[in-house]
């Protein structure tokens, strides 16, 4: 079974603790899209881990991670990583892969981001990792992947500096190289997990463009990008956060105002630890966007949603979750593709009950408060999908299954 996990809105959902928690089941963890720019935190006891290319599976020491062909991939950064997790007790060889069609972050892609950053009148408040580069050069087909590492010819389009660089790094980087589509079809009879990274309003199609990254974070990129064809992937999970948080720039109805009496901005980003993986930039929070969300499951087939983040609510009195949009007066329920419309949106507000007390303990769905159900029911009649896991904490046990996300539906 094929079963793919994607953000919902604007990455930093908590996939790496969902991927984590459902790899247990899961034999192949494949990760399709983004590169370094992405920031994955997975606790596991006392122990913390951030992963950035690599599939949060790795921890586990019987499962194979395979970095997709929708990746770029930056060596420097991987075989930091890789070395991180050797240095810790992890044993990743012979169970870390590449697709050979996955594409190489050249160094002059980073400084070529940062410039062309610097010169944008309105900034998008990239990473600085070269992504939005590598996926340019993949489009206008002047980019390398791993296939190409010893191919002459196709190195004579590089520049000196990018030689230097391929050879540096090939001798380690091809022992790593699968046919990511034949692996995939003689491990057809296994669970596989196909892992997003960044979110469904960040991908460079469906997402608020140009506020985006570059690749294909949505549920697309699961089929094409991962290896497989789109009748082979049996689910669709979409991860999101019991309020809306966004790293960078780009539209944001619902975003608080940081300097307001209220504090809540700050209360989010301090309970929630809303603070970049990658960069340690604080990320700008808001209420639950709806709107948003019903969109995301619309454009990515979510069957099924994981709410996580639920206890950052824990002690709130009341709060809010926004429904429908007035743009310049209008009421607007959909999700528009125009900036400056969502820029303009002002949220149309619901309130809901809070439940003031600590949900760090529960395991089961029925011993959730009910004003916490109720804020579960209203969004899933709302998306009209349903919430199959809910998330009340930053460790793996603190999961509710309301239904096993390896059902098919
Ligand atoms: P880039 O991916 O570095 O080009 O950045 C483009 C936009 O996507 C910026 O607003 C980034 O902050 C945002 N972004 C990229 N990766 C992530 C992620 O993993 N989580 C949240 N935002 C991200």
């Amino acid at each position: 079974m094929n079963v793919a996990v994607i953000g919902a809105q604007w990455g930093d959902e908590g996939k790496g603790k969902i991927v984590d928690y459902l790899a247990t089941d899961a034999q192949i963890i494949v990760r399709f899209s983004g590169g370094a720019n992405a920031g994955h935190t997975i606790v596991r006891g006392d122990e913390q881990f951030a992963l950035h290319l690599v599939p949060s599976g790795v921890l586990y020491p019987d499962k194979r991670v395979i970095l997709g062909t929708g990746m770029v991939i930056d060596p420097e950064a991987l075989f930091a990583e890789l070395g991180m997790l050797a240095e810790r007790g992890i044993d990743w060889e012979g169970r870390v892969f590449i697709s050979d069609r996955a594409h190489i972050v050249l160094p002059r892609y980073r400084e070529l981001d940062k410039s062309m950053e610097a010169g944008r009148r309105r900034p998008i408040g990239t990473t600085g990792r070269g992504i939005g580069v590598a996926y340019a050069m993949k489009s206008s087909r002047d980019g390398m992947r791993l296939a190409d590492l010893y191919d002459d010819e196709r190195m004579e389009n590089l520049e000196p500096g990018d030689v230097e660089f391929i050879k540096a790094w090939r001798d380690r980087l091809s022992p790593l190289s699968v046919d990511l589509t034949s692996f995939l079809a003689a491990h057809r009879n296994t669970y596989s997990l196909f892992e997003g990274a960044q979110g469904a309003l960040l991908d460079l199609d469906s997402g608020t463009y140009p506020f985006v990254s570059s690749g294909m974070s949505g549920a697309g990129g699961a089929a094409s990008q991962g290896g497989i064809g789109p009748r082979r992937l049996d689910k669709v999970l979409g991860v999101f956060k019991a309020y809306s948080t966004r790293v960078g720039n780009g539209p944001f109805p619902t975003e608080f105002d940081p300097d307001s009496q209220s504090g809540l901005c700050q209360f989010i980003r301090d309970t929630g630890r809303e603070y970049g993986v990658t960069t340690g930039r604080p990320r700008r929070c808001g209420y639950l966007d709806l709107v948003a969300l019903r969109y995301a499951c619309l454009a990515n087939s979510i069957d099924s949603l994981v709410l996580t983040h639920l206890d950052v609510y824990d002690t709130l009195e009341t709060f809010e979750a926004c429904v429908a949009y007035k743009i310049r007066g209008k009421l607007v329920e959909h999700f528009p593709a125009s900036v400056r419309d969502l820029s303009d949106a002002e949220p149309v507000l619901r309130t809901f009950r809070g439940w003031k007390r600590s949900l760090k303990e529960v395991r089961e769905y029925d011993e959730l408060p009910r004003e916490a159900r109720d804020y579960v029911n209203f969004i899933e009649e709302y998306t009209e999908t349903a919430i199959d896991i809910v998330s009340v904490g930053y460790d793996r046990r603190d999961t509710i299954v309301r239904k096993s996300p390896w059902t098919r539906y």
